[in-house]
């Protein structure tokens, strides 16, 4: 998003004071918000907060005197997305017959960058044949698309399939429109969140990783343009925008999807990042009933589970696929390295993570050291997003080399 231009169009619903969350998410990626809105949207959602959001003048009357230029012209030329924040049913039956009867349809005709649009409406008025109809008709023109909606509850306190995307997904969804594609074609396997050892079929052994940093990585590799498969243990967070996910409980099940994923040669992946915390240890006879405590405190043996990663590098007789594993550590900056170092050559990968535990476990920034062969970058802090696009920037670099 940082540098990119948001043309932000908001029209006419009851979700529209969710557009200026959108707002202030791309200003805070470092994005140019440029704001537009119909008459009946400054109905529901004042100019004033736009502009004070975006910094920048709102184009509602295309007539206005004041304006330099031609207000959709402008807009157009500037925007490296157009964003219609919420759709309502009428701005998306303009839009597809081609109209440019306010600011925000003229400027959709005028612009050459995506489109992408929100739709909030009633569910009745979603599934009318008309709306749909209108849908389709945009889709088949191409260069747009859909965010939403999702199912849920909508003004009038009915629920269904109308209510608009989330904010923080209309931002990640736009991000994915504007970034540049440096990984296009590339074939990425990214593991994350915890693994669950059963130990009966209610408890398991688990860890407390939120998987929000497998999760980073796979959004923006598929942001950049990279052909993305997720293999997710037990997480509540939702699928990127673009990624296909396999979800997995156990490290068993975790390295039989890898193993899928990679192809018996390792041929079907450019590179695999294991940013999952991987049980090293699974109970070895899981109890097929529920373990009661009459029979007092179990005695759990644990048996050694597969590492995954160790076993993909010492298969690996090329260079390919990059190889990216975290370590996870306690400890002083100094001890964290170490450990991270000699899983780079035990594991025999190109790079680890290296950060340590209690900086990083369901926060949402880490503070990170990125350790390769020649050496480790220096600690550096940021929010896992930025911390993701570092880790891609340098495996991109390594899969471009070989
Ligand atoms: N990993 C794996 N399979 C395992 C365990 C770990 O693939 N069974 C991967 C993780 O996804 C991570 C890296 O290996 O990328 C480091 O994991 P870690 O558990 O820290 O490694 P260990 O060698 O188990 O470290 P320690 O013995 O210090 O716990």
């Amino acid at each position: 998003m940082k540098g990119r231009t948001v043309a932000l169009a908001i029209t006419g619903s009851v979700a529209a004071y969710k557009a200026v969350e959108v707002a202030r998410l791309c200003v805070k990626a470092g994005a140019k918000v440029l704001p537009l809105m119909t008459a009946s949207a400054a109905r529901f959602v004042g100019p004033v907060t736009l502009s004070g959001i975006t910094g920048e003048p709102v184009a509602i009357d295309m007539w206005d005197p004041a304006y330099p230029g031609e207000m959709h012209v402008a807009i157009a030329a500037r925007a490296d997305v157009v964003a219609i924040v919420p759709a309502t049913a009428d701005v998306i039956a303009r839009i597809a017959q081609g109209r440019a009867d306010d600011v925000v349809t003229a400027t959709v005709l005028c612009a050459r960058a995506p489109v992408a649009i929100a739709p909030a409406m009633h569910p009745n008025m979603w599934s009318h044949p008309a709306v749909q109809r209108n849908v389709a008709e945009i889709a088949r023109q191409g260069r747009t698309t859909f965010i939403g909606p999702v199912h849920g509850e909508v003004a009038s306190g009915e629920s269904g399939l109308g209510r608009m995307e989330e904010p923080a997904r209309i931002f990640e969804a736009l991000a994915a429109l504007v970034a540049p594609r440096d990984l296009a074609g590339r074939r990425i396997v990214v593991t994350a969140g915890p693994t669950h050892e059963a130990i009966d079929p209610v408890r398991f052994l688990g860890n407390r990783s939120s998987g929000k940093m497998g999760f980073a990585i796979a959004a923006r590799a598929a942001s950049r343009g990279a052909d993305v498969t997720l293999i997710a243990g037990p997480v509540a967070l939702a699928t990127p925008p673009g990624v296909s996910r396999v979800d997995v409980e156990s490290a068993e099940e975790m390295q039989r999807a890898v193993d899928r994923a990679l192809g018996d040669d390792l041929s079907r992946a450019d590179a695999l990042v294991m940013a999952a915390a991987v049980a090293d240890f699974r109970p070895s006879a899981p109890s097929a009933i529920k373990i009661k405590k009459d029979a007092g405190a179990p005695a759990i043996a644990l048996a050694k589970n597969p590492d995954i990663l160790a076993s993909v590098g010492a298969r690996r007789s090329g260079a390919r696929p990059v190889l990216v594993g975290f370590a996870l550590e306690t400890g002083d900056d100094a001890t964290v390295l170490a450990y991270a170092k000699k899983k780079l050559t035990e594991k025999k990968v190109d790079l680890v993570v290296a950060n340590a535990a209690h900086e990083s476990l369901g926060h949402a920034a880490s503070r990170v050291a990125i350790v390769a062969g020649e050496g480790a970058e220096p600690f550096s802090e940021g929010t896992k997003e930025a911390l993701a696009d570092r880790i891609l920037d340098r495996l991109a670099a390594l899969a471009a080399r070989r």
